[in-house]
């Protein structure tokens, strides 16, 4: 039975052929970069040339750390080094559309963290750009290069499960948002906008649009910031599947839990997500496996060796720099990432309206 898992191994693992590889410039130098970019692409032997950032003396900290050469004076000295062929975006997610377009007009193809725009009208004007310009933008959705999810994705491909009626993604951990993003404490929208967004796109992977959703929202009283802390999403869908995604940041009492689950006609698949047990560290994911087309005879389990943080994040970067050198299709581009600005910007209709969105 075991060896039935080799195929899946070979369908998850994120690699890249040398002749690949391009000169990356790294415009941001947060903690996302430093805790996930920079390790996941020393890892995948990747090749960072450049970084910059508003506050140099954190480009010059993580040059330093991470063994990069160049520390650019600005976003525009990057863009004029003929160096630097791909652009990889991490900042506050409201200056990333302006950085998009203007590294898309310079030529290079992008890779944009999420959310990569603000609104759909917004993503739209950069995917529209980028497809004047000729150049590919990715968005940083690694949740889909997750090992258990990517595994899970592919199990499901296969038809190990048969159809799926049901997803379910339930996370309960302690995100100090407004601490450790002080930016955040003046956003209206936090939650679904920042974390969740990565189950909603998720969500989209597995099964496409939902036909109608419904969201509820919830903080706390005395929290620093505005936005929302905790959410629960429910997807209709035509054929009569159902999903829900029930995030919740304010559990204080350690006990932290972030476990999915998607049941089909044949069976079932079950997990964790390690990273959010103990964040940005954690652990691997566990994944196993119920099937009647495979007979597992109980729950499988599949053997996780990677990590959300850092090894996912080589996913996307490993994605576009694969598109570009032979067309393999991006696995989260800018024009399908679109679907799911449009999804959240339903949730936050319905969480505003206390109504069910049809889309
Ligand atoms: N799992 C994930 O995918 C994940 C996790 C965390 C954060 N993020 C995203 O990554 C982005 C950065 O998050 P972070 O945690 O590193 O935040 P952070 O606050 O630690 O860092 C943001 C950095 O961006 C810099 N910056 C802002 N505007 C800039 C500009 N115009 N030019 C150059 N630098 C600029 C700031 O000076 C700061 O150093 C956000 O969009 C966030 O949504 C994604």
């Amino acid at each position: 039975m075991i060896e039935l898992f080799a195929e899946i191994d070979a369908a998850v693992r994120i690699g890249l052929p040398e002749r690949a590889r391009r000169p990356i410039g790294i415009i941001g130098a947060g903690a996302i970069v430093d805790v996930a970019h920079l390790p996941a692409y020393r890892k995948a032997g990747l090749e960072v040339v450049a970084i910059t950032d508003l506050d140099p003396a954190k480009a010059a900290d993580l040059a330093r750390r991470h063994g990069i050469e160049t520390v650019s004076d600005s976003a525009a000295a990057m863009l004029g080094d003929p160096r630097i062929e791909v652009i990889d975006i991490a900042v506050t997610a409201g200056a990333q559309p302006g950085l998009a377009l203007a590294a898309i007009e310079s030529g290079r193809p992008v890779l944009a963290q999420k959310p990569f725009a603000p609104d759909v009208s917004t993503g739209q004007r950069v995917v529209t750009l980028a497809a004047e310009h000729g150049v590919p933008i990715a968005v940083n959705q690694q949740l889909r290069f997750d090992e258990g999810i990517a595994a899970a994705r592919r199990m499901v491909e296969l038809g190990w499960i048969g159809e799926i009626t049901a997803m379910s993604i339930m996370v309960d951990i302690r995100t100090d948002f407004f601490g450790g993003w002080p930016w955040m404490r003046e956003l209206d929208r936090v939650e679904i906008t920042y974390h969740s967004i990565h189950y909603h796109d998720v969500i989209r992977w597995f099964l496409g649009e939902p036909s109608t959703v419904f969201c509820a929202a919830g903080r706390l009283p005395e929290q620093a910031g505005r936005g929302e802390t905790r959410t629960i999403s429910t997807y209709l869908y035509d054929s009569g599947v159902r999903a829900i995604v029930h995030a919740n940041h304010d559990n204080t009492h350690g006990d932290n839990s972030a476990t999915f689950r998607i049941d089909g006609t044949a069976g079932a698949i079950r997990g964790t997500l390690g990273l959010l047990y103990d964040y940005p560290h954690g652990r691997p994911d566990t994944l196993e496996l119920h099937s009647t087309e495979l007979a597992t005879d109980g729950w499988l389990p599949y053997p996780i060796t990677g990590r959300w943080i850092p090894d996912a994040f080589a996913g996307p970067m490993c994605s576009l720099l694969s598109h570009l050198a032979d067309g393999t299709p991006l696995r989260s581009s800018g024009a399908d990432n679109l679907g799911t600005l449009r999804l959240i910007e339903a949730l936050y209709t319905s969480i505003d309206e206390a109504r069910a969105v049809h889309l």
